[in-house]
């Protein structure tokens, strides 16, 4: 199966296409994550108060968490305009520059996957988030000139699931920095029925709680396992989101009660069965499953990592006793066990 294909992908698929409908549009709707709206909330305050734009706000976290989300709520809380991109699709110099002046006062800029941003953009992204000011070349050859432009004062919020793969220089002009983190089941079961209302959907309490305890504490995860389920619920059952459909649904769907799909066991059997429990490279672990090391990294590993079933060392990944159980294999402890001992 292709990661796409997944049910359980934290990315954005082509089923996902309600998904502006459901986006909570004022920081009360955003559920959960308190502490991170709290603070961010304060920063609002303290901008509208001083007529001033908000720093620039770095969000990093794996996808599907509510980065995006999170962006236009802090526009509309702001009320500004909202300008959004992402980084791949930045060609030219040129082309940045068109967006950078193109901001009215105040104005929220999105660039998602920021990491991927190119190094000469960069270079014209640091003097604007400094001092709302670009340096152009206009002309070629020795005729070309170098003209300064400025710009009205704006927020940039960049978005990425891998903050470790910003430059430092860039890393260091955001004044807010956010993690957002996998959410807890409460707050998950809270999603799913604000979701199911929006859906008109009728989602069980026992449903909207199997759904929390499986959907990887991704709200996008959840949105999309409340779809399919409805789908089930609607032409197999009374039209009621249950707790039956939800435990047949989910098992014809091939999400366990943990959330994990046949790939999710695939790589921790790999590392199990193929490498002793590990510790096995990320390199070595991808020509494996044959997937690609950043998928690994991106959509795989997090949530793995986050229940206790593999760990990063440096010598690479190491299946825990909590995955060997599950899988339901004996946990022995060779020499390399011995060297990373479980300690969950
Ligand atoms: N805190 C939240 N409360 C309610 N829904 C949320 C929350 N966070 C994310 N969602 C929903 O999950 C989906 C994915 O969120 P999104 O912001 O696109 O994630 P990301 O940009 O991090 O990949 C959206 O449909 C959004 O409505
Ligand atoms: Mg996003």
């Amino acid at each position: 199966m292709e990661e796409k294909d997944r049910i359980t992908t934290p990315k954005r698929t082509s089923v996902d296409t309600d998904e502006n409908s459901l986006r909570p549009q004022r920081l009360e709707d955003f559920i959960g994550q308190q502490e991170l709206k709290r603070q961010v909330s304060i920063y609002i305050k303290a901008a509208l108060k001083r007529r001033e734009s908000l720093d620039h706000v770095l969000l990093y976290g794996p996808p599907g968490l509510g980065k995006t989300t999170l962006a236009h709520i802090i526009s509309r809380e702001l009320n500004v305009g909202f300008k959004s991109t992402s980084a791949p699709a930045i060609e030219r110099q040129g082309d940045l520059a068109a967006i950078l002046t193109s901001l009215e006062h105040n104005d929220v800029l999105f660039i998602d996957e920021i990491h991927r941003l190119k190094p000469v953009l960069e270079e014209i992204l640091y003097p604007a988030l400094e001092d709302y000011t670009i340096d152009i070349i206009v002309g070629q050859g020795p005729g070309a000139q170098s003209i300064k432009i400025n710009l009205k004062p704006f927020t940039f919020i960049g978005a990425t699931t891998r903050a470790g793969l910003l430059s430092a220089p860039l890393r260091a002009r955001f004044g807010i920095v956010q993690r957002i983190d996998f959410y807890k089941p409460d707050d998950i079961y809270r999603i799913a029925k604000r979701s199911a209302g929006i859906m008109t959907a009728q989602l069980s309490e026992e449903g909207a709680r199997i759904i929390a305890g499986r959907s990887r504490g991704t709200p996008r995860v959840a949105n999309r396992i409340l779809r399919r389920l409805r789908d089930i619920a609607e032409v197999e059952g009374d039209g009621v989101i249950n707790e039956e459909t939800c435990t047949k649904g989910l098992d014809m769907l091939g999400v366990d009660e943990l959330g994990l799909d046949t790939m999710d066991k695939r790589l921790v059997d790999t590392i199990i069965s193929k490498y002793d429990g590990g510790p096995v490279g990320i390199d070595t672990l991808a020509v494996s499953i044959g997937e690609d090391n950043q998928t690994i990294e991106d959509i795989y590993e997090p949530y793995l990592i986050q229940i206790g079933f593999i760990k990063r060392t440096p010598r690479g990944r190491v299946a825990t006793k909590h995955a060997y159980n599950h899988l339901g294999k004996t946990y022995t402890t060779g020499p390399e066990g011995e060297l990373f001992p479980d300690q969950g």
